[in-house]
C-alpha cells in the first residue's frame, strides 16, 4: 500500500490534519491503536482559541462547534474567598469558545468518513522505517495480518505514549521536562454550571476550577496529593472540597449530583525538540504536555497542524521544501510560550509541597497585582486568548 502522508494517530491532532491535507488534495491514511470507541470516551478540556476555531472552519467541520459552542469574554481568577473578573473583550478584544474536545473529535471522525478517506482503528505494533530517508515505511500489524504502507511523509500524532517521538535517536533529541506535584481529581456531573464563566480558584487548601461542557453539563476539578486515587473520594467529599475552595457565593449557589465521570490527572510539562527528523514531524502531546491550568494542550496542537499542514501544501503545490524544513522552530517557538503561561498559572494557583511563607506572600502578591493591574490583566488574557500563529 501507498499513499503521500501516513498519519500515526486518530486524536485532535491526527485527525484535523488529515482533514486539512484530504481537503487539499493530499492522500493520507489514518492509523489509530484503540477503537472509536474508546477515543471517543476520553474527557479531555474543551476551550477553543480563536486560532483553533478558525482552523475547524478552514477544515469544514466549525458547524457545530459554531452553533453549541460557547462564547467566552472573560475568566474569573478568584483567592481568599473573593474572585474577579479577567475581561477578554475589554482588554484583547477577543474571546475564547468553549466546545468539548470529544464532541471536536466526533465532528472529525465524522468528517473523515464522509470523504472516504482510509483510517484503521486498532492497529497494533506500529514502527516506522526509513524516516531519515526517501523512502519512509510505516509496518504494523491490524486484523491479525502484517501491513507495511509506503509514503513520502509521516506525521507522528500519536500522543504522549505514542511510537513516533521515540523513533527519533536518543542522541538527535533532547527532552526538558518538569513533574508537577500533585494532580487534578475531575468530575462531570449532569447540573448546570456554578458560572457563566469558568472561576480559577486559588485557596489554602489547593486550587479548584470550575468550568462546563453545556448549560447543562458541568466540569469541576480540585487539586489532590499524586498519592490520591479516586475511589477514595465520593461524590458528597468531592463536592465538600470544592466549596472549601471557591469564593462563598459560588460555593452557596452550586448545584451538585452524581458525577459521570470521575479520574485524577497528573501535571506535567514536557518538550520534547526537534519535533522533525527526516521525514518524521512530531504533532500535539507527541512533543509537547503542558499542565491543563491555561488550557494550551488542544491549542497546542492546533498550532502544530496549522505549520505542518502549511509546509506540506507548499511542498506539494509547488515542491518548495521551506515550510517543512521550518516546522520545528516555528512550532516550537510558539510551544516554548504557551509552556511558559501554562506553567506560570499552575505555579501561581496551586500550593505546593513545602512551600515557605516567602513563596506563598509571592504568590499572593502576584494575585493582588493582578487584580489591580489592567497591564497583567491584559498579558494574561493575551496568552490566554492565544498568541498568533
Ligand atoms: N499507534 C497508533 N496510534 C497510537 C499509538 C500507536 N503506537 N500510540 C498512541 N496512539 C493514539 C492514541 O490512542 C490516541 O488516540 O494516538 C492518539 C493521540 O491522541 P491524543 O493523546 O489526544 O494527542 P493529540 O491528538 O496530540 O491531542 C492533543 O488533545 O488529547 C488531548 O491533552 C491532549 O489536549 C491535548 C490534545
Ligand atoms: C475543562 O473544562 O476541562 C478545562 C477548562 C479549562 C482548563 C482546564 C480544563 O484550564
Amino acid at each position: 500500500m501507498r499513499t503521500q502522508v501516513v498519519i500515526i494517530g486518530g486524536g485532535p491532532s491526527g485527525l484535523l490534519l488529515g482533514q486539512l491535507l484530504q481537503r487539499q488534495g493530499i492522500d493520507t491514511v489514518l492509523l489509530e491503536r484503540h477503537s472509536r470507541e474508546y477515543v471517543l470516551a476520553r474527557i479531555r478540556a474543551g476551550v477553543l482559541e480563536a486560532g483553533l476555531v478558525n482552523l475547524l472552519h478552514e477544515a469544514g467541520v466549525g458547524e457545530r462547534m459554531q452553533r453549541d459552542g460557547l462564547q467566552h469574554e472573560g475568566i474569573y481568577l478568584a483567592h481568599s474567598n473573593r474572585g474577579f473578573r479577567i475581561d477578554f473583550r475589554r482588554l484583547c478584544d477577543g474571546a475564547v469558545t468553549v466546545y468539548g474536545q470529544t464532541e471536536l473529535t466526533r465532528d472529525l471522525y465524522q468528517a473523515r468518513d464522509a470523504m472516504g478517506a482510509a483510517m484503521l482503528h486498532q492497529v497494533d505494533q506500529v514502527e516506522i522505517h526509513g524516516a531519515d530517508s526517501e523512502r519512509p515505511q510505516v509496518n504494523f500489524i491490524h486484523d491479525g495480518r502484517a501491513r507495511r504502507i509506503d509514503c513520502d511523509f509521516i506525521a507522528g500524532c500519536d500522543g504522549f505514549h505514542g511510537v513516533s517521538r521515540n523513533t527519533i535517536p536518543a542522541d538527535r533529541r533532547s527532552q526538558f521536562e518538569r513533574v508537577y506535584p500533585f494532580g487534578w481529581l475531575g468530575v462531570l456531573s449532569q447540573t448546570p454550571p456554578v458560572s457563566e464563566e469558568l472561576i480559577y480558584a486559588s485557596h489554602e487548601r489547593g486550587f479548584a476550577l470550575c468550568s462546563m461542557r453545556s448549560p447543562s453539563l458541568s466540569r469541576y476539578y480540585i487539586q489532590v496529593a499524586l498519592e490520591d486515587n479516586v475511589q477514595q473520594w465520593s461524590d458528597a467529599e468531592f463536592w465538600n472540597e470544592l466549596k472549601r475552595r471557591i469564593p462563598h457565593d459560588a460555593a452557596e449557589s452550586i448545584v451538585t449530583g452524581d458525577s459521570i465521570e470521575k479520574s485524577i490527572a497528573p501535571l506535567r510539562s514536557f518538550v520534547a525538540e526537534p519535533m522533525r527528523w527526516g521525514r518524521l514531524f512530531l504533532c500535539g502531546d507527541a512533543a509537547h504536555i503542558v499542565p491543563p491550568t491555561g488550557a494550551k494542550g488542544l491549542n497546542l496542537a492546533a498550532s502544530d497542524v496549522y505549520y505542518l499542514w502549511r509546509g506540506l501544501r507548499q511542498y506539494y503545490d509547488a515542491g518548495d521544501t521551506r515550510g517543512i524544513d521550518d516546522y520545528s522552530a516555528l512550532a516550537l517557538a510558539r510551544v516554548w510560550k504557551a509552556e511558559r503561561f501554562s506553567w506560570s498559572m499552575t505555579n501561581l494557583l496551586h500550593r505546593f509541597p513545602g512551600q515557605s511563607p516567602f513563596d506563598l506572600r509571592m504568590q499572593q502578591a502576584q494575585l493582588e497585582y493582578l487584580e489591580s493591574s489592567s497591564a497583567a490583566q491584559t498579558a494574561l488574557a493575551e496568552n490566554y486568548l492565544g498568541l498568533p500563529y
